[in-house]
């Protein structure tokens, strides 16, 4: 295919990220947009913003040739679109998801992959039947920084891990977003769901299925007993040290921080307030050049090449290391409402 034809459904934080990314696209083009919100519809985003990135949203976007829709399950009904982009709050992404594979496009979806297990259980079968591909927006494991320190931990460059610590500090997002959703816990799953997730995904990523997880955690600004402050221990059977911790209850003054220091036998690598670093064992200090870009554009570039090059999109993700991560994220709520340490099923 010439361009690969994407249909948006929710233009908020997430979608207009994802619309702008798209347009720069020389091999994508938008060709519908479905959204409940009249104003998304018109193209009128002033009221989007967000914890991180935030781009200039007081023009409204151009949809010229984009068929716009209310409903997202009539947008996946356009034959115009190949690839179904969902970028909605989380309690809908499961319908969706699993109307477009029935529909047989192509489906790039946003994280988390829903909002339970019995969900997570309904959407491996689907994703199983599924004859288009299938990717979710796990952007931690295909942003740059992150991805350096995968790819090289993998091919033996620092040594085992000897301990590893990750932290997702956001200023509060309070009445940033539709309907205050991510300040339902019912809705969003606080910050343990729908932020502190893409530590515990990583964490899953780099170094597998711990057994267990020992969490702490506390409403501070969310209704419904979202958890905004997560602090997890993810216990691994050799010993090696994991920690992350996801906050989102400070004010929203405050700046958003992503950093994580993972000490192995070679090496200690640093992502915080000094940059990207290697400190290595031999007294040598490097900053490894990685690509000054996001995780967003890096998966939904790859997502969009691979449609085109009717290539398998496992470069990042296979379904079931996504699935396995949701299991850990589960456990990490059982852990903070049990008060105690939570061996993981898988
Ligand atoms: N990957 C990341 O780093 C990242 C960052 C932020 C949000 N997210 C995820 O993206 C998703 C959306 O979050 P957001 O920040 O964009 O939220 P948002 O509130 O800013 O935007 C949601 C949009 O969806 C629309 N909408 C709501 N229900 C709808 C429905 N049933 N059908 C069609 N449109 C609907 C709303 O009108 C709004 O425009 C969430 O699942 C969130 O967890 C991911």
């Amino acid at each position: 295919m010439e361009k690969v034809r994407i249909g948006l459904i929710g233009l908020g934080f997430m979608g207009s990220t994802h619309f702008g990314i798209h347009k720069a696209n020389p091999d994508a083009v938008i060709t519908a947009l479905a959204d409940v919100d009249e104003k998304k519809r018109r193209g009128d985003i002033s009221s989007v913003a967000g914890n991180i990135g935030n781009a200039d949203n007081s023009k409204p976007l151009d949809l010229t040739g984009i068929k716009v829709y209310e409903s997202g399950f009539d947008l996946i009904n356009d034959p115009n679109v190949d690839m179904v982009d969902i970028c909605v709050p989380t309690p809908y992404h499961a319908d969706l998801v699993k109307a477009a594979i029935a529909a047989k496009k192509y489906v790039f979806s946003e994280k988390p992959l829903c909002r339970n297990l019995e969900e997570a259980s309904e959407l491996a079968k689907a994703v199983k039947s599924a004859e288009k591909y299938v990717n979710f927006g796990l952007c931690v494991r295909a942003w740059p920084e992150y991805d350096y320190l995968k790819t090289e931990y993998k091919k033996g460059s620092f040594g085992k891990v000897l301990s590893a610590t990750f932290r997702r500090l956001s200023p509060s997002i309070a009445g940033k977003h539709w309907e205050d959703w991510f300040m339902d816990g019912k809705r969003s799953g606080g910050a343990l769901l729908d932020m502190h997730t893409h530590d515990t995904d990583f964490i899953v990523y780099m170094l597998g299925r711990p057994n267990a997880v020992t969490s702490i955690g506390r409403s501070i600004v969310s209704r419904e007993n979202g958890i905004d402050h997560v602090i997890t221990f993810y216990h691994y059977d050799d010993g090696t040290v994991v920690e992350a911790e996801g906050c989102w209850g400070a004010p929203s003054t405050t700046p958003f921080e992503m950093t994580f220091q993972v000490i192995c036998e070679k090496a200690t690598i640093r992502l915080m307030a000094e940059g990207f670093k290697i400190y290595w064992n031999d007294g040598r200090i490097e900053s490894p050049s990685v690509e000054a870009t996001t995780g967003w554009h890096v998966e939904l570039k790859y997502f969009v090449d691979c449609i085109k090059n009717n290539t398998v999109p496992d470069r990042f993700q296979t379904f079931d290391s996504i699935l396995d991560a949701f299991k850990v994220t589960a456990a990490e709520q059982t852990a903070v409402e049990k008060g105690k340490r939570v061996e993981i099923a898988y």
